[in-house]
């Protein structure tokens, strides 16, 4: 019952933050210094622009779920296996504090795109983008207009070769971040490198980015993260 409330706050919430997160995305705010961020450039950038609370802190896991579905048209699919990894930060209000995802070795991984790999020994991992790594990125693509599959496969290889080995499973969830990438902010094949510097350097939205007409299913997603994998095994045998 209480969750069934909540998601129905969530909604009529939603609801006005959609018609609002326009005026608010153009009122892009940074976090300030108590605010919570994590690893995740797209749930910072929800943040960033309003249309999760910008504190980062206390929000609902049913938030986040009506948020995947209405502002991104994530598919119930895709947002069920997302927010069910965050999920298990969920404290016993069933909200989460957007820095509990840097937490080392369960959602958040080493050989990042664009973040540090996690000290030695520490229990969090560092939440600050690398603006050397986010350019180093984009110096990747092939055409020099956007990143494909392909080209985040390249940069997945070379940032996987400068760090410790990553378990099996996050080794696939780092796939899925490049085809997350790929759907949501790119049109499933390329991202375009100013959507790519918005959302990866500057957590923000990418410039007149609109949601996807039709929800994004976590077969494409993966069906996509198998295309990153299997160029990624071309580059490793090169
Ligand atoms: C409930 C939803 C989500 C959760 C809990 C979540 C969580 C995370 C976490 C913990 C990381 C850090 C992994 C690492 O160490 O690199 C991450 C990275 C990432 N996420 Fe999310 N995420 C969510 C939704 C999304 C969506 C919808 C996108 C779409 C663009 C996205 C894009 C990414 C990307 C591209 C990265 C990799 C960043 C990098 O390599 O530095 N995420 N996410």
């Amino acid at each position: 019952m209480f969750v069934f409330s909540l998601a129905v706050l969530s909604l009529g919430s939603l609801v006005v933050s959609r018609s609002v997160a326009s005026d608010i995305r153009r009122s892009f705010v940074p976090p300030g210094p108590g605010d919570s961020r994590s690893p995740c450039p797209l749930l910072n950038a929800l943040a960033n622009e309003n249309i999760m609370p910008h504190t980062g802190q206390n929000i609902p896991i049913a938030l986040l779920n009506q948020t995947m579905r209405e502002v991104l048209n994530l598919g119930a699919d895709l947002t069920d296996a997302l927010v069910g990894g965050a999920q298990q930060f969920a404290d016993d209000n069933g909200t989460i504090n957007l820095h509990d995802l840097a937490t080392h070795n369960v959602l958040e991984h080493d050989a990042s795109l664009v973040h540090d790999d996690a000290a030695p020994g520490a229990v969090y991992a560092p939440t600050d983008t690398n603006k050397a790594k986010v350019a180093a990125v984009s110096g990747l693509s092939t055409d020099g207009v956007g990143l494909t599959a392909r080209d985040l496969a390249h940069a997945r290889v070379i940032a996987e070769e400068t760090s410790l080995p990553l378990p099996d499973n996050l080794a696939f969830a780092a796939n899925v971040e490049a085809a997350l990438a790929l759907t949501v902010i790119g049109d499933g094949t390329t991202v375009d490198l100013a959507a790519f510097g918005d959302l990866f350097g500057e957590n923000k939205l990418p410039e007149g980015w609109v949601k996807p007409t039709e929800p994004i299913t976590l077969d494409v997603v993966v069906g996509i993260a198998s295309q990153v994998a299997a160029a990624k095994e071309e580059f490793e045998s090169i």
